[in-house]
């Protein structure tokens, strides 16, 4: 009776192949709503135009400054591209922490420290007033700061008061997000990339674009990526019929409830928090620990990803699972526990390895119409540690796509450093424009 109670309860996590056809359609109205001017404000995916009107095309070549601001740290590079031989890219970097208050101070005191890192880096590589075109990227979470992207966007004054300050010449060429960086770091050695991905602590996604769909932007002909912003996707309810109780606790008690909805059924930061729910749950209704709640349990973020990974790992004994229950402070869980925790933490991970693979459908789906293809052969730049670390994900998430998306060849590509390599080649290629057009 226990284990039929658990079922019913995991049920509500298992999606049918026409639910995942119900998101794949609704993703793709959203897009559709997303890159049109009318329906733009209200879609829950922002589509937003790159400006990256083309990937690479191997000719790019000289030195770039990327600078790539993480959670907590900064990271400045110089990256040096020579043409012809592909992935011939040269990189040396150095890493600056950020303290936190600088990090949640404001804009003008986190320029600031970023002017101050560049100076040193340049002292250090004794590059002093050179004269370099510069990409800046900004990965998770920092998406959230909205202050620091507007200034990098629409107003450089401040940074280039500092930067002027501090007599060197730089040239911000790109502001870039991470998601097109990964698919410009991929499609550098694979000219069939047009599809970056992301799944990590957040997840996103981007893809070369028809200019005449994307109705922000004046031109027709050619095409841009689109930085889709996914992770937003339910926003407008979209995925409501899909989620369960324990969805909405994870949404309830995160920092933007509301907000991020596909991203939280998806992405590191909160596959963990489903889980730690669902053994609340059970335990909660002695179903699971013998109905003993431990404090550990109660704690938000105790889940961590990596725990997820270790468990779902096919040859990992019970007893190691144990262990790691051990470490969650629930010390006395049984063999019969360890399996009923190893089948939550599948269910969960299926569900948003499939959920992505649904999305995805959606964007290679349409690339495909846009081309008026019967099939279509491309390859996704992937990046993000659940991912690249998570024993089945990946697989679940392409059998998805096979099955939804028939008529596209899918070739997935891991790809490193999106931010770092991927800001330089952005900036390399907005430069081999900018030559070309003069
Ligand atoms: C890195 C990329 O390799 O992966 C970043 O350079 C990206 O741009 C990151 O944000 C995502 O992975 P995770 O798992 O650290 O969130």
């Amino acid at each position: 009776a226990q284990q039929a109670e658990r079922q019913r309860i995991l049920d509500t996590l298992r999606l049918s192949r026409n639910q995942l056809l119900e998101v794949k359609e609704r993703m793709n109205e959203e897009m559709a709503r997303g890159l049109s001017k009318q329906t733009h404000e209200q879609a829950s995916i922002k589509m937003l135009p790159t400006y990256v009107r083309s990937t690479p095309d191997g000719t790019e070549h000289g030195d770039f400054l990327a600078l790539d601001l993480g959670g907590s740290s900064f990271r400045v590079l110089l990256v040096q591209v020579r043409s012809g031989t592909k992935s011939n890219v040269d990189m040396h970097h150095k890493i600056y922490s950020i303290p936190q208050e600088t990090m949640q101070g404001t804009a003008e005191e986190l320029f600031d420290h970023i002017v101050d890192c560049i100076a040193d880096f340049l002292k250090y590589r004794d590059m002093r007033g050179v004269s370099l075109p510069l990409g800046f990227t900004f990965s998770f979470p920092c998406h959230q700061r909205h202050d620091v992207l507007i200034i990098l966007c629409c107003g450089y004054d401040i940074v280039y008061e500092n930067i002027i300050e501090n007599e060197f010449d730089l040239n911000f060429v790109a502001v870039v997000n991470d998601t097109v960086g990964t698919m410009m770091t991929c499609s550098y050695e694979d000219p069939k990339c047009e599809v970056g991905l992301i799944v990590g602590t957040g997840t996103n996604a981007c893809y070369m674009e028809e200019m005449h769909n994307i109705e922000l932007v004046e031109g027709d002909s050619g095409l841009m990526c689109v930085n889709m912003e996914w992770g937003a996707f339910g926003e407008g309810g979209e995925l409501d019929d899909f989620c369960t109780q324990f969805d909405r606790v994870v949404d309830a008690c995160s920092s933007n409830p509301g907000k991020q909805r596909y991203e939280k059924m998806i992405s590191g930061m909160y596959l963990g928090e489903i889980v730690r729910n669902v053994l609340l749950d059970f335990t909660a209704k002695g179903l699971l620990f013998r109905g003993k709640l431990s404090e550990r349990l109660k704690t938000h973020g105790i889940f961590e990803t990596k725990f997820l990974t270790q468990i779902e790992k096919d040859r990992l004994a019970m007893r190691q699972i144990r262990s790691i229950l051990q470490h969650l402070g629930l010390t006395s869980s049984t063999c019969d526990d360890s399996v009923v925790v190893k089948e939550v933490c599948s269910v969960v991970a299926r569900r948003a390895a499939q959920l992505c693979g649904a999305g995805l459908a959606a964007v290679i789906d349409k690339i495909r119409q846009n081309r008026n293809l019967n099939q279509l052969s491309i390859t996704v730049g992937v990046d993000g540690t659940l991912y690249k670390t998570h024993p089945h994900f990946s697989s679940i998430m392409q059998e998805t796509l096979q099955d939804l998306a028939p008529q596209c060849q899918v070739t997935f590509h891991k790809s490193e450093d999106g931010s770092g390599k991927g800001a330089a080649l952005i900036t390399a290629v907005a430069c081999r424009i900018m030559t070309q057009d003069n």
